[in-house]
């Protein structure tokens, strides 16, 4: 069942989402070489605490942190560990969900650590520039496919695949609502989206082969091949005009 947000549970999830948000700007300064995982994820511990929120990800069917931290080769849902320190050249994605005021707001970023290879910056700007094209197809009437297709098409233009198993969704009370956003698909097909939707769209893009490996710990995703993968998540607001980005941050342009 999709819930519609009325203006008042809209409101809610604008702050929940400005928190997110406001996470990975808090964070950004600490991303550097030397440092763990770990030390990452109890600096936005502290901070989504301090702002009287939970983070979401902490104890969720059994997930043993407060955000998720994905390095190189790791697709998504990366645990934080005191055993991995980045180093010059990596990238790291840190996705942060929020629980305030009853409301889950959930936004992540791929930051370069330090001097990073030419051709994995460009699989992290086009990844970045999916995730846009894609938020900008949405608006009241618009189709889940326009969203796929778009993501597939730059993607696979430049010779990159786009993961299948993992997915955006609806967002709200709940961390995982419906509907599925999948970032594959066909344009003019699929659900109809409503105003006052509010979903997340979340591609994760690999230079080689799309197909993932899922780690004994049960929560780890690698691509199968080992080469690198990126990802970037908004969480955004159906409206009859397009859309809004609840999770934008000031360093983004409005206008992509
Ligand atoms: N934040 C992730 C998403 O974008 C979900 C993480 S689930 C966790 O949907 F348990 F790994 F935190
Ligand atoms: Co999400
Ligand atoms: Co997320």
């Amino acid at each position: 069942m999709i819930k519609i947000k009325s203006s008042r549970e809209i409101e809610l999830m604008r702050k929940t989402c400005a928190l997110a948000a406001s996470t990975l700007t808090y964070i950004e300064p600490f991303i550097k070489p030397g440092v763990s995982t770990e030390e990452i994820n109890k600096l936005c511990h502290d901070y989504i605490t301090k702002h009287d929120a939970y983070p979401s990800p902490l104890n969720y069917h059994g997930f043993p942190k407060s955000v998720c931290t994905s390095p190189n080769e790791v697709i998504c849902h990366g645990i934080p560990s005191e055993d991995v320190i980045l180093k010059d050249g990596d990238i790291l994605n840190i996705d942060v969900t929020t629980y305030l005021n009853k409301f889950h707001g959930d936004t992540n970023k791929t930051f370069l650590v330090g001097n990073v290879d030419p051709k994995i910056k460009k699989l992290v700007e086009v990844t970045y520039k999916c995730m846009r094209e894609a938020i900008k197809t949405v608006k009241h009437g618009s189709r889940v496919g326009d969203i796929g297709a778009i993501i597939q098409e730059i993607a696979e233009s430049q010779g990159y695949s786009v993961v299948e198993e993992y997915c955006g969704h609806g967002i709200g009370r709940e961390f995982h609502e419906d509907p599925q956003i999948v970032h594959v698909g066909t344009k003019g097909k699929g659900l109809i989206f409503k105003k006052g939707m509010t979903f997340t769209i979340e591609p994760m893009i690999n230079l080689g082969t799309r197909e993932c490996d899922l780690q004994k710990d049960k929560w780890t995703v690698l691509t199968k091949d080992r080469l690198w993968s990126a990802q970037f998540e908004h969480t955004i607001l159906v409206t009859d005009v397009g859309s809004e980005i609840l999770t934008l941050r000031p360093e983004e342009d409005e206008n992509f």
